[in-house]
């Protein structure tokens, strides 16, 4: 196992794990110097692409933002989300992993998935590809954005998800939106980190969409806190430069070639 892996599975039990998503370099730079861990997620297709789920994002173009992400990384562990009906059987996923492995030059691929997957997960690891799992809600394939675990049978299969996906050699995994009790069920019986994302404080890590988190993309999910009003701000410099491009205050002799 890289070392860059095992020190993020050492933190845990030591010290919460900040992960963020990012889709290009220059936001990936910033970031950089705050996460553990930066994700490349699929969760672009809705947030950039404006597609209804993020089962039509393609391969290339998870590669294509994941090589600019590249370049604004030093030191957080860089995670490529494979997108949905890339990985619909180990053999697929086992190509497509590498492609993305070789092209971005990512530490790791994440899947969504329990139970279903393990045998896929089994064989990336198997060769030498870092996994991050993702359970609870599983945005390529779930109906509905419904939080897990109030019923029996879904903390029943979530526990077990949990323990397959750790079983079968993933270094961390995502819990997407589970209920409070049962992510601190997860969090204590799995030995690798767990990262929340509406799955409460009671997870190894957490992760938001970085969009969301500066209130660039118009969502209202209960588990979204909005740590800025980017757009407002955004908003304020381009009616100024308009403003200025209008009067031709701007470009002055400044910004000229004389
Ligand atoms: O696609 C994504 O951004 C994700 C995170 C929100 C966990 O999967």
């Amino acid at each position: 196992m890289n070392k860059k892996i095992s020190d993020f599975i050492k933190k845990k039990n030591k010290t919460k794990l900040v992960t963020l998503t990012a889709y290009s370099k220059n936001i990936a730079s910033v970031l950089d110097s705050y996460c553990d861990l930066i994700l490349v997620g699929d969760s672009l297709g809705s947030v950039l692409y404006n597609y209804k789920s993020t089962r039509e994002v393609t391969l290339n173009t998870m590669i294509e933002h994941s090589k600019s992400v590249r370049m604004g990384i030093k030191k957080s562990l860089m995670i490529v989300d494979m997108p949905h009906n890339t990985y619909r059987n180990p053999k697929e996923a086992l190509k497509n992993a590498k492609l993305i492995m070789k092209k971005t030059k990512c530490d790791g691929v994440k899947l969504e998935g329990g139970k279903k997957i393990i045998n896929t997960i089994k064989t990336l690891v198997k060769n030498n590809i870092p996994v991050m799992g993702h359970i609870g809600v599983l945005p390529q394939s779930d109906k509905t954005f419904k939080f897990k675990g109030k019923k029996q049978s879904e903390k029943e299969n979530i526990m077990k998800d949990a323990k397959l996906v750790e079983e079968a050699g993933s270094f961390c995994m995502v819990l997407e939106c589970v209920q409070t009790s049962l992510a601190k069920q997860v969090t204590k019986s799995v030995s690798v980190p767990t990262i929340g994302i509406g799955a409460s404080n009671n997870c190894d890590g957490q992760i938001l969409v970085f969009d969301d988190l500066i209130g660039l993309n118009p969502i209202k999910f209960r588990f979204v806190k909005k740590y800025a009003n980017i757009k407002t701000e955004i908003s304020k410099a381009v009616s100024k430069y308009a403003s200025e491009v209008k009067t031709r205050k701007f470009p002055s002799k400044k910004y000229s070639f004389n």
